[in-house]
């Protein structure tokens, strides 16, 4: 849908501020996002190797060249993705207190990616979270869920006092895409962001390993993610 490429961009444009230091948490199995951030993929270690030393975490944080930390999940099998979960069901605080002790330097931002749908890494930093970002596509299955998602229901503990929306993938050249779109956008209001168009460049930036702002300038995504991470600074209060 987008989410990885999202968060990969906009902790990339809030670390163009020097006085931030910016890192981005990957909180999904597939440990995809340093990938989008330029890390190597033969590289593994995360903080899901070492959940209960968080004073260990910053071994495994990687440098990026924006001037960010990138702190991945880990390259972890099936059982110990699974296992990790069920930790985290019984003490959501393993998680949840690190980043909240991060986030709480003002000098700080904290940008994190989570996995598709509900998971126990979610419901374990949702209390904690200042600004919601949900990503959609302008597609039946983003329409039907979109009630669920603005109510909050289908993130269980209630929502953050701030939630705004992306539509990714839009292409105007579609019968439904501008449809669904339209009405969604009605249904925001200004918490949309803005709308990302279906632009291959995003996926050749991904394959390159580099924000899409990186690879390529020019292209339409880029000029979109661009106006959307103004809009979110705006929200953040940082511009
Ligand atoms: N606007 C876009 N145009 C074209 N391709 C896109 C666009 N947005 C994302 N993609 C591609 O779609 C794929 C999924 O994107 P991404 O990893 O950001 O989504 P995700 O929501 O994090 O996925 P997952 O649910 O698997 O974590 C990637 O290959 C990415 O390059
Ligand atoms: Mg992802």
């Amino acid at each position: 849908m987008g989410k990885s490429t999202m968060a990969a961009n906009l902790a990339t444009t809030l670390a163009l501020d020097p006085t931030l230091r910016v890192v981005a948490v990957d909180l999904d199995p597939q440990n995809m996002l340093r990938l989008h951030l330029g890390v190597p993929l033969h590289e593994g270690r995360g903080f899901a190797h070492m959940l209960d030393q968080p004073q260990l975490w910053h071994q495994v944080g990687q440098r990026t060249d924006d001037g960010m930390t990138v702190l991945p999940y880990g390259a972890l099998d099936l059982s110990a993705s699974v296992n990790m979960s069920a930790r985290l069901e019984q003490a959501p605080a393993l998680l949840a207190e690190p980043l909240r002790i991060l986030a709480s330097d003002p000098a700080s931002m904290v940008v994190v990616d989570t996995e598709p749908g509900p998971s126990t890494a979610l419901r374990a930093i949702l209390p904690h979270v200042d600004v919601l970002l949900t990503v959609l596509a302008a597609d039946a299955a983003s329409a039907a869920l979109f009630p669920d998602i603005e109510s909050g229901r289908a993130y269980g503990h209630g929502l953050p006092a701030a939630q705004y929306f992306v539509i990714n993938q839009f292409d105007p050249m579609t019968r439904l895409g501008p449809r669904i779109a339209r009405s969604l956008a009605a249904q925001m209001g200004p918490r949309l962001l803005g709308v990302v168009h279906r632009d291959e460049y995003v996926s050749e930036a991904l394959a390159a390993q580099k924000t899409v702002a990186a690879y390529a300038p020019r292209a339409q995504a880029s000029h979109d993610i661009a106006g959307i991470c103004r809009k979110l600074l705006t929200a953040l209060g940082r511009y």
